[in-house]
């Protein structure tokens, strides 16, 4: 006879010390975020509870990038401080223990217990649904994990409890899709995350329902190709991201949804059409092009050329007039000119972004790029990286100073910088802050912007013009 799993489930929980608590740092991405939050949901459970005090924890879990070789270092610098944490833990007779997960985890398994012995435990992004079972095996030595299992980590992971979901406030990630196929020629995501899958349009909108439920009002899908998302749907056929977007739309409480990262390639008809006929949908995409040249785009093998972006911007501008795009840029590709540089300078300024990140170019080791002749010297990459900023920061201030004058619709968060302020976000992800009462915490409402600071704006409520049902871009 099979156990009943609750009863299997309640006789875990109390045969678990309680009281444990947790902190879980987190690098990276947004996807990294998301995980960070389900590990915290999967070790609920088992007693913990969380901490934003490293002197405070019994666990602490790094959830490790592994992006570019800054955001891999990291990891083994605040595992030094983390031993020394440990050893005068064990001085005093208490425990710490130390897990590692994330992209860091997977790409070194292995390595990272021989590099510094302190940690107890290494677990790859597929598979920390298992960290209860791991942690208990790492009572007796060093456990790793960087399978890619068979079974499905979603199905394994625990609900948060609704009192958890509004601790996090109004605004929540949702991973729909993960890994990627691309194989851009920089990038370590094809190998860290692993092949492109997506999840059945069944289980998201679940958990979709149970965040709308618990108080979120915005949901941001989350996918390292997210564009190229095909999930089983509720009739049994291939959905598109296009078509999860307006079942997700249907979802009662939802004010907005958005959706990151894009591909260029793979920016479908129907999801075009999505922002010109979805108000929820909010009319900002991030859609990375990396550079503006041609030889560089096809050496990274990104398989589109600069025009196909410029000519697809068009298209996404005449769907919806009022999108704002931002990008992600790399310079100093291996073999990129003075020439190359100066072609990713000309398609910044074509679009105009709203905001832009730019990068350095870091040789990943395993990626085609690393074996590349003609890596560039740190000391051109530093100045190419300068002369880009300067150009997309300009157009990033001249976007917020555009929105003086204006009146956009905000979704409160929290409480703002001063007494008597609410913070929010513009349809634009500015932060915007006015004077406000904190029950508006949780709604959208109309905000004339008067002024606009290095990174926020600032504005005052519209009055009687709480616009809840207007969910979009500007009115
Ligand atoms: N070097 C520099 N930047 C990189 N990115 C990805 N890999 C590298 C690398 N090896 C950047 C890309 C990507 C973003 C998430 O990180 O611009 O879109
Ligand atoms: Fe990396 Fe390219 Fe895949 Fe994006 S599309 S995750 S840059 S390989």
């Amino acid at each position: 006879m099979q156990p009943d799993p609750d009863i299997a489930r309640a006789e875990a929980e109390t045969a678990q010390p309680q009281g444990r608590k947790l902190l879980v740092k987190s690098y990276g991405c947004q996807m990294n975020a998301y995980d960070a939050a389900r590990m915290a949901d999967v070790l609920a459970p088992e007693g913990f509870v969380e901490t934003s005090d490293v002197e405070d924890a019994d666990l602490v879990v790094l959830n490790t990038c592994h992006i570019r070789e800054k955001a891999s270092d990291k990891v083994f610098s605040e595992l030094g401080k983390l031993r020394v944490l440990k050893e005068a833990r064990k001085a005093e007779g208490k425990t710490l223990q130390i897990a590692v997960a994330g992209c860091v985890a997977q790409a070194e398994g292995g390595e990272i217990l021989r590099k510094q012995r302190a940690v107890d435990l290494v677990v790859g992004p597929q598979s920390y649904h298992r960290l209860p079972e791991m942690l208990r095996q790492a009572a007796h030595g060093p456990v790793i994990d960087t399978d890619f299992p068979v079974e499905d980590k979603f199905d394994h992971l625990t609900k948060p409890s609704e009192e958890k979901i509004r601790q996090r406030g109004v605004s929540s990630f949702l991973t729909v899709q993960e890994g990627c196929d691309k194989f851009c020629s920089f990038c370590v995501v094809p190998y860290t995350r692993g092949a492109e899958t997506s999840r059945d349009v069944g289980k998201i909108v679940a958990e979709a329902e149970h965040l709308a439920r618990s108080g979120v009002r915005e949901i941001t899908l989350l996918g390292q190709n997210v564009n190229g998302y095909h999930g089983i749907g509720e009739d049994g056929g291939d959905w598109s991201l296009a078509k999860l977007i307006e079942r997700l739309a249907r979802i009662n409480g939802l004010a907005r949804l958005r959706y990151m990262t894009s591909h260029p390639n793979d920016m479908a008809d129907d999801l075009i059409r999505a922002h010109r006929d979805m108000p929820i949908l909010m009319p900002f995409l991030h859609l990375p092009v990396q550079s503006g040249s041609d030889r560089i785009l096809d050496a990274m093998n990104r398989k589109h050329k600069a025009d196909d972006y410029m000519r697809l911007v068009e298209r996404i501008r005449a769907a919806r007039p009022d999108i704002a795009l931002s990008s992600d840029f790399i310079v100093g590709f291996p073999g990129e000119t003075e020439e190359d540089f100066k072609a990713t300078l000309a398609l910044a300024h074509e679009v105009g972004f709203a905001s832009t990140f730019f990068f350095k170019y870091s040789a990943r080791a395993g990626t085609p790029g690393a074996d590349l002749d003609d890596q560039i010297p740190e000391e051109i990459k530093s100045e190419r990286l300068a002369r880009l900023s300067e150009v997309v920061e300009a157009q990033r201030h001249a976007f917020n100073a555009s929105m003086v004058g204006r009146r956009i619709e905000v979704l409160f968060e929290k409480t703002g910088r001063r007494p008597g302020q609410i913070a929010g976000k513009s349809p634009y992800l500015q932060p915007v802050q006015v004077d406000g009462p904190d029950a508006l915490i949780g709604e959208t409402a109309l905000v004339e912007i008067v002024d606009c600071g290095t990174n926020s704006l600032f504005g005052g409520l519209v009055e009687g013009a709480s616009s809840q049902f207007r969910a979009g871009g500007e009115i």
